[in-house]
Formats: C-alpha cells, sequence, structure tokens
C-alpha cells in the first residue's frame, strides 16, 4: 500500500472515496489533529451505519469497551487497569515472558526448520496474555482457538463465507463470554492479582463491562503483537542485519521501533466526525466516517527524514503505532516488553537464523504475514 500512502498524501491528503463512504486522512499533522479532538471525531462505532463496515479492511472488530467509548466514560473503563500496564508494573511481568519465551525456543532448537508465524509468533502474546489474565493451563488450547476465531476474516467475498466467519465469531464471543462471566464471579473478592481478578474487584463497572475488558485483550493484543514479531524478522532479514542485531551493533529496541513505524501492524484507524468540521481545506460532515491511515502518517515526509528508508538506528522515532490521545495503546508497554524480551532470546539463542522471503504472502486484514519458513541452527 506505500506507493498508494505516498501518492495520496501529496496529492489528496484528506480524501473521500465514494465506494468505501469513508475519508481517508494520509498526513500526520491531519491524523494527529483527529486523534487528539475525541470531541469532534469520536470512536464510537455504534453511530456509523454502515453495515459493511466489519468486512476485510484493516480496523480490529469491536465490541462496546474502553476502544469505543469518548470521555468522560473511556476514563471510568480504563482508568481501573491502566497502572498494571504502565512500565513500572510491566516489568514485574518480564520474567514470566523470558520463561514462555524460553520453552518455546526449545522446541524450536530441536526442530531447526520451523513457520516463525504458527509457532512463534502467534503463541507468545496468546500464552503471555492468558497467563496475566490467569487462565489455567489446560484451557490454553481452547482460549487460543477463541481468539482466533474473534479476529478471523472471511477468505472471499461470498455471503456464505462472510456468515460463516461472523458466526464463528459469535459463537466464540458467546463461549468466552459465558467463561469470562463465570471466572470473573469465582474471583470476586479475591486477592490474585492476575487481571481477572483485578477486573471481578472493580468498583463501577458493569458485569457485561468486566467481560468485555477481558475479550478485548485478546482482540487488541494478539495478532498485533504477532505482525510486530513477524514483521520484525522479516525487516531484519530483509535489510541483512540479523547478526549485527545479536552482536548489538544494532540496537535491537530502537530497531523494533523501527519495525512498528516502517511496518506498522495496524494500518488504519477509524473516527466518525460528531460535528461539521474542515480538515485540510475539506468539508466534513456529521457522521461522516474517516479512516486514519497511521500506516501513511508513519512514513510522512514533513516527519521522518528518509521516510521509505529503514533504518534501525532512527532517533528520535515519532511513529504513532500505537495510535495518540486518550486511546493511546494501553499495551504499548507490554507489547515492546514482549517483543524485546523474544528477539533478543532468539537471537542469543541461535546463532544462525535464516527467514525465507521468497513467497511472502501477506494478511489480508492487519499488516502481516501468513507464514515466515525459518531455520535456525546453534554452534556447539
Ligand atoms: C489501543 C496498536 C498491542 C491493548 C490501540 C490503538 C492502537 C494499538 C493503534 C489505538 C486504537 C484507537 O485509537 O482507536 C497496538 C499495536 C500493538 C498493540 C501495534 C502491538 C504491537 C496491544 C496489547 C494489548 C493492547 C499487547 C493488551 C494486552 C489495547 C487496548 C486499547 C489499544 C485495550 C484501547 C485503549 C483505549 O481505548 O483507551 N492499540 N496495540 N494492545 N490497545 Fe493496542
Amino acid at each position: 500500500p506505500f506507493e498508494w500512502y505516498a501518492e495520496m498524501r501529496q496529492k489528496t491528503p484528506v480524501c473521500y472515496d465514494e465506494q468505501r463512504e469513508t475519508w481517508d486522512v494520509f498526513r500526520y499533522e491531519d491524523v494527529n489533529h483527529v486523534l487528539k479532538n475525541h470531541d469532534a471525531f469520536t470512536a464510537n462505532r455504534t453511530l456509523e451505519d454502515n453495515e459493511s463496515s466489519n468486512g476485510g479492511s484493516d480496523e480490529m472488530p469491536m465490541l462496546q469497551t474502553m476502544i469505543t467509548t469518548d470521555p468522560p466514560e473511556h476514563n471510568r473503563l480504563r482508568g481501573f487497569i491502566d497502572e498494571q500496564f504502565q512500565p513500572g508494573a510491566i516489568r514485574e511481568y518480564q520474567p514470566q515472558v523470558e520463561k514462555v519465551t524460553a520453552e518455546l525456543l526449545d522446541d524450536l532448537e530441536n526442530k531447526q526448520q520451523f513457520d516463525f508465524v504458527d509457532e512463534f509468533a502467534v503463541p507468545v502474546p496468546v500464552i503471555v496474555i492468558a497467563e496475566l489474565l490467569g487462565i489455567p493451563a489446560d484451557r490454553r488450547e481452547q482460549f487460543k482457538e477463541w481468539s482466533d476465531a474473534l479476529v478471523a476474516r472471511p477468505e472471499d467475498d461470498t455471503e456464505e463465507e462472510i456468515q460463516r466467519v461472523q458466526r464463528g465469531q459469535q459463537q466464540a464471543q458467546q463461549e468466552m463470554g459465558r467463561y469470562f462471566a463465570k471466572l470473573l464471579e469465582e474471583r470476586r473478592g479475591g486477592d490474585g492479582d492476575d487481571l481477572v481478578t483485578l477486573a471481578a474487584n472493580a468498583e463501577d463497572l458493569s458485569r457485561g463491562e468486566k467481560v468485555g475488558f477481558c475479550i478485548l485483550l485478546l482482540l487488541a493484543g494478539n495478532i498485533t503483537t504477532t505482525n510486530l514479531l513477524t514483521n520484525t524478522i522479516w525487516s531484519f532479514e530483509e535489510e541483512g542485519i540479523i547478526n549485527d542485531v545479536r552482536t548489538g551493533a544494532i540496537d535491537h529496541e530502537q530497531a523494533i521501533e523501527e519495525v512498528l513505524r516502517y511496518r506498522s501492524p495496524i494500518q488504519s484507524l477509524k473516527r466518525i466526525a460528531t460535528e461539521n468540521v474542515e480538515l485540510n481545506g475539506q468539508q466534513i460532515q456529521t457522521g461522516d466516517v474517516l479512516t486514519l491511515w497511521l500506516g501513511a502518517v508513519n512514513r510522512d515526509p514533513e516527519i521522518f527524514d528518509d521516510p521509505e528508508k529503514f533504518r534501525p538506528e532512527r532517533g528520535p522515532n515519532r511513529h504513532i503505532a500505537f495510535g495518540t490521545g486518550v486511546h493511546f495503546c494501553l499495551g504499548a508497554h507490554l507489547a515492546r516488553m514482549e517483543a524485546d524480551v523474544a528477539i533478543e532470546q532468539l537471537l542469543e539463542r541461535f546463532d544462525r537464523l535464516d527467514a525465507d522471503l521468497s513467497d511472502l504472502q501477506p494478511l489480508s486484514s492487519l499488516y502481516g504475514l501468513e507464514s515466515l519458513p525459518c531455520e535456525v541452527s546453534v554452534n556447539a
């Protein structure tokens, strides 16, 4: 999509698409303005009267939770848990993430050839979030099936396929909802420090809001982090820098920030205008839908030098891959920590890692790959 972004950003930075019935917004300054201005541009998607909005585009599927709620209500839905996702609290989870990663790497060491997506990038965030929520180990497999169904996308445009996927999503959501409702009930009044107990004990949240919160963590956190891990190895291989990252000649944390900018796992967000406003010379009407292209913004030459180039040492790196404003990603510090730990351990473990980029299959929804075959070896 990057050539399209570049052209649009230059020629028609705010532009109405009749077919998709949305304004497309491509420049950093404009997207930043919309995201910071939550009064004029609501995140409440239920105001959208566009039935087809659930299919085939870049956005995450959504329930009515903090992510689709504006201030002041937003503060109530996010405030009770914000502290748990701040850097200090996230550091405490690091040993758990190290252990999860080490166990997965043990398996991969025996295999030597594996699909990086299925066998590493998918399980890391799923197991980590299951641990943070305190999901018992014997429920993990089921849990993964639910998260996959929730984010599944139709494989073609036929009515049949669309309905099949929607039914799968509804079923997974219901089953998961029941499961979390029960778990929340069991843990109410408990003194555990898992996220389900914290939600169970939150005072001014309804039952439905607590369940919605648990499900949101899966929806928002899993494939995004999977894609960050995949896009990291993809980019490092493409640039030929795997060895330099391994030796520390290139700082891996900074390089991962560059992956977030260069191959942002979420390429677009949606907002809806709540009043008639002007944006970069265009008249937006109340009720109009806006698609904010994070992928384009993160390559805006007004902000980034040499934006189409992957520069692992880029700094400062003002990308907005995690959004900005009140909905700035709750899990940003967690995602960064997971990626730092997972990539560092992976490269430490294997003296050689080759990713095969000969047959790249991009995902149809969020920005990542279907699979990434890898081969590794360890020196004696
Ligand atoms: C919000 C990206 C990982 C939980 C967001 C938003 C973005 C984003 C762009 C803003 C949405 C909007 O403004 O409409 C990412 C990326 C990730 C990632 C690129 C990985 C690389 C995670 C993880 C979790 C998480 C691991 C939780 C475990 C959330 C939540 C929100 C959110 C709860 C809603 C926050 C709010 O509405 O106040 N994320 N995310 N994300 N993210 Fe993430």
